[in-house]
């Protein structure tokens, strides 16, 4: 076993350190000179262009990659995307229909949960999309049409290099719909897809910054409690940031909408509360970053511990941050392939740290084939 995890202490840290060529994997062969091709896109495009509405389901962290992808889908195809549990979508009489394209994201493809709500959807006329990882599984199989991840088997119960592949496929449907039904001219398209095709080497550079965040994790392996702050696309990102810390190293762990905070979770902080902030890009929409950056002063007003990622080049962060990891710019839209990074290497080591089974936490599987 020493030996397949390539030098690394476990299976999930060598997944970490693998995301780059994931990313590329999932990319491989599907743009070809500018323009999106998605052979296994097997659903008619007239069937495509009268979708009104996307529901994504999925469990665990691919249903964080589904809260993503309904940020970039909804804002390439204007089409409305609601992101459900699969198991509160199956028993709550959703409205679906025809004119319902339902995306069904699993790394295994055998979660009953999803494979369930997706069942039920084709059963009401819903054209389904699945997003898997694992070839020929019950998920893709039963799908109108299967985007495969691409990214190799993954080992670790808690899932990494599947999350950025998830989330990279999510981009590549949400691009092929919007170049579909003509919602982006092809330069457009274009211009986002070379942006993409970057992203490989920007997961590489967080990487090779990991020795930083490791140092952190083994300082803090005696938390008890550890929130996780983000908006827009950084929401789903500190989502996943805390399901990861609960997963393997069994710290209680929760992330919130930085917006909400003042709504009640602020309550929580006290002194030397540790507090990750993702922070949106400065050159991003409207006011999100200063909106953060108040957020970071509010809860360290409050003796907060702050950990904040945030670009390369964002001075205005740096005096309200007790330690600062640095993620390259991209689009905003991209950003949750390289902010989740430092998450998932913190969780890993914390884990390692404190002695526990980093790639078979207690009371889970990787695969959970029963509803
Ligand atoms: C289990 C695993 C999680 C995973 C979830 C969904 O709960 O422990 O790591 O995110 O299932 O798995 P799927 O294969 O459907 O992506």
């Amino acid at each position: 076993a020493a030996a397949q995890k390539g030098g690394y202490p476990s299976f999930m840290a060598k997944e970490i350190h693998e995301q780059a060529t994931a990313v590329a994997d999932t990319l491989l062969g599907r743009i070809v000179e500018g323009r999106l091709q998605l052979d296994e896109m097997s659903i008619d495009e007239a069937v495509l262009r009268t979708v009104d509405k996307i529901v994504v389901v999925a469990c665990g962290t691919a249903a964080n990659a589904g809260n993503v992808a309904k940020y970039a889908i909804e804002h390439w195809t204007r089409i409305p995307v609601e992101v459900e549990l699969a198991h509160e979508f199956r028993y709550r009489d959703p409205v679906v229909n025809e004119k319902t394209l339902v995306v069904a994201i699993s790394q295994s493809g055998e979660t009953m949960d999803t494979l369930m709500a997706m069942r039920h959807a084709k059963e009401q006329g819903a054209k389904v999309v699945a997003l898997c990882n694992t070839r020929g599984a019950t998920i893709p199989r039963e799908a109108d049409a299967a985007l495969y991840l691409h990214v190799g088997p993954e080992i670790a119960v808690a899932s990494t290099k599947a999350y950025l592949g998830q989330i990279t496929a999510s981009y590549l449907l949400g691009l092929y719909l919007a170049q579909v039904r003509g919602n982006l001219f092809a330069d457009e398209v274009a211009a986002i897809m070379a942006d993409l095709e970057q992203i490989p080497a920007h997961v590489q550079t967080v990487l090779d910054g990991s020795a930083q965040i490791e140092e952190l994790a083994r300082e803090m392996k005696d938390a008890t409690s550890v929130l996780f702050l983000g908006r827009h696309v950084g929401y789903p990102t500190a989502l996943e940031g805390a399901l990861k810390l609960k997963e393997i190293a069994y710290i209680h762990a929760e992330g919130f909408a930085a917006g909400e905070l003042k709504h009640g979770p602020i309550a929580l902080v006290e002194e030397g509360q540790p507090v990750f902030v993702i922070v949106p890009s400065p050159g991003g929409r409207d006011s999100l970053h200063s909106k953060v950056v108040s957020n970071i002063q509010e809860v360290r007003a409050r003796g907060a511990r702050t950990l904040v990622i945030a670009e390369e080049g964002d001075t205005v962060v740096e005096p309200y941050a007790d330690v600062i990891m640095r993620v390259p710019a991209t689009r905003t839209l991209f950003a949750p392939l390289l902010t989740v990074i430092p998450l998932q290497i913190f969780s890993c080591e914390l884990a390692t740290a404190k002695g526990l089974d980093v790639d078979q936490p207690r009371n889970l599987a990787k695969s959970v084939t029963v509803e």
